[in-house]
């Protein structure tokens, strides 16, 4: 069909003839002049209707074409960019009339809820915000794409019907109708294929790929995602990943929002993350760090601060400037945060004018070691939560993001990405009785530590001391992505599997495919992986994901527009083997 852009029309165009098309935006009648806002993907231009009686009967969101000449606004509009001009239009077809939709086109932010909007989610991407979304995400592909294919990057799909692989989520499982029992697992992402990839002799692969994950939804997550996976052989210190990594967001930043990145990025140890800013995705937007004031409570007569020390436990303070003079109300309500978070509680010591103020007051004769420790000076509030170690900076930490949301201290438009490092390799996991990968179980220890992954003498509960050569990128609070440098020999890797309680048989059961694969000589490598959905929700400046996938999933994993997921007929059950109980 031959038409023009109507969000291109200025007054350069003025007594042209245009032929254009798209959709009714808004129409006003006043009796002989009907005025009409026609939109396309480019944007929006009025009509002008005279003498059209078939102009009045126009309603929102019918598809129409016109042919007309541009001429110069009487009324020009400022806050359009095509104000200046309007199409008196000579020639009128419907190409196709529209039901009422449920709810306005161009409302933002929406008035209808999440689940209409789903529904009618064809009508939900008509609007402005979400067309610039979806060109936002066209265009952060396409930079990646330049980018990487510019390094040498080639992209290579792998499969999505397959076998399960253990990132630590639910498999979405499909039956297979060929082989009855058997079931295909939907990657959760394509972690041992990008390996098997290196050992292939392609050196360094990336794919746009989709991951599937039956987890728990929220805002940040949903059971189908993309990431940008990237995987590089003769790979082994990280710094020479984290620099492309860096160039590469910087392209996109540059590209996609036109904002200059600093680099390098800073890199965090894990204690840092933790032990600072309460987080192993720490917001570096604001300050208000953490403090380790175990040693100022050292001797302390306080029962609880003296058990939770006792047990081996640390002691952290959270110094909040001039806000010694906080209400009960906003005590407690931070102490909901903490307890949300893990804690026993949240204990407070406002440094007042007339002495110090606050529960912990008469249990600590001498408050200058404290004072000392933190900094405090008078008008200042501590906050403190005791306990193991991490989960008490873990829950302060949240403490610490609710006030920099309480007090405005998190300026908008400032990005702070980070590499976080040294995380430890397992983790204990008390439901299961057996240590766990806290990346994944292909993950490399430190070179410095694999001798003690190797030993067979190495005590089992001492194992929590080993460090993963993992990385996550982190930005403004979110973990964006996360990567390692991977275990390139099989005698390793089976340990890992057995330390992991993965004994031969199952080795062999679940992952001899790719035990094998590394006998036949595997190069050193290491990989990332970023979340696009997440990446291109911050760039749009968004807060779920769903504002930025055409077509994602409710938190309860379900799809308005289509129904699903849905029952399905008994004969398909029966060709798939299966049987529906209950
Ligand atoms: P990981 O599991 O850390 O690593 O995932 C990498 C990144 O993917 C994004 N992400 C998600 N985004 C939306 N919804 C979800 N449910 C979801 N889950 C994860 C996050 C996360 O940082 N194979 C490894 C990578 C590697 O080792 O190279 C992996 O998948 O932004």
């Amino acid at each position: 069909m031959k038409r023009e852009n109507c969000g291109q029309l200025s007054g350069k165009d003025v007594g042209r003839k245009v032929c254009l098309a798209g959709w009714v935006h808004r129409v006003r009648d006043l009796g002989k002049l009907t005025f009409v806002d026609l939109r396309d993907g480019s944007g929006l231009v009025q009509l002008l209707f005279r003498g059209l009686p078939d102009a009045r009967k126009l309603s929102c969101e019918d598809v129409i074409r016109v042919e007309g000449t541009v001429v110069l606004r009487e009324a020009p509009n400022p806050d359009l960019p095509t104000g200046e001009v309007e199409v008196k239009v000579d020639r009128l077809e419907v190409l196709a009339q529209a039901k009422s939709p449920p709810f306005a086109v161009d409302e933002d932010p929406p008035k209808a809820g999440e689940e209409t909007r789903l529904r009618f989610r064809y009508l939900d991407l008509r609007r402005p915000r979400m067309q610039r979304n979806l060109r936002l995400r066209h265009r952060t592909t396409m930079a990646i794409r330049e980018y990487l294919d510019r390094e040498g990057f080639i992209e290579v799909e792998t499969p999505l019907l397959t076998r399960s692989t253990p990132e630590g989520a639910r498999d979405f499982l499909v039956p297979s109708r060929l082989e009855p029992g058997k079931f295909y697992a939907l990657p959760q992402s394509p972690q041992l294929f990008k390996q098997i990839l290196m050992i292939s002799g392609v050196e360094r692969y990336f794919q746009i790929a989709r991951c599937f994950r039956d987890e728990d939804l929220r805002a940040d997550r949903q059971p189908e995602f993309t990431q940008l996976d990237l995987e590089m052989a003769f790979l082994e210190d990280p710094e020479e990943l984290f620099e492309l990594i860096e160039g590469l967001l910087s392209h996109v930043f540059q590209e996609t929002i036109g904002v200059e990145l600093s680099r390098p990025f800073p890199r965090l140890t894990y204690e840092e993350a933790v032990f600072r800013y309460g987080s192993d995705k720490p917001d570096l937007r604001f300050g208000l760090e953490l403090v380790d004031i175990t040693e100022a409570f050292a001797g302390t007569e306080f029962r609880v601060f003296r058990e939770v020390m006792e047990a081996g436990g640390r002691a952290f303070a959270l110094r909040v400037p001039g806000r010694a003079g906080a209400s009960r109300k906003e005590l407690e309500e931070l102490e909901v945060v903490a307890k949300a978070h893990g804690a026993k509680g949240l204990l407070w010591l406002a440094r007042g004018e007339s002495g110090p103020r606050g529960p912990l007051a008469r249990y600590l004769p001498r408050q200058e070691p404290l004072w000392e420790a933190t900094g405090a000076q008078v008008g200042d509030l501590l906050l403190f939560v005791a306990g193991e170690p991490v989960s008490a900076a873990q829950a302060l930490g949240q403490v610490r993001l609710e006030l920099g949301r309480r007090l405005s201290l998190i300026p908008e438009g400032v990005w702070c990405p980070a590499w976080v490092v040294g995380f430890p390799l397992l983790e204990w996991s008390e439901e299961e009785g057996r240590w766990t990968a806290v990346h994944h179980p292909f993950t490399s220890p430190r070179s410095e530590d694999l001798p003690k992954l190797m030993a067979p003498d190495f005590p089992q509960e001492r194992l929590g001391e080993l460090r993963a050569n993992a990385y996550d990128l982190v930005l403004n609070g979110v973990e964006l992505g996360g990567g390692s440098i991977r275990i390139h020999r099989r005698k390793v890797q089976q340990r890992m599997l057995e330390v992991l309680g993965i004994g031969p048989q199952e080795a062999e059961a679940r992952f001899g495919f790719f035990l094998r694969a590394l006998e036949y000589g595997a190069p050193p490598h290491g990989g990332i992986a970023l979340g696009l959905d997440r990446l291109v929700m911050m760039l749009a400046g968004e807060s779920t994901l769903r504002e930025v996938i055409a077509f994602p999933k409710t938190a309860s994993g379900t799809c308005p527009l289509t129904g699903a997921p849905a029952e399905v007929d008994e004969d398909q059950l029966r060709q798939l083997h299966l049987k529906v109980e209950g």
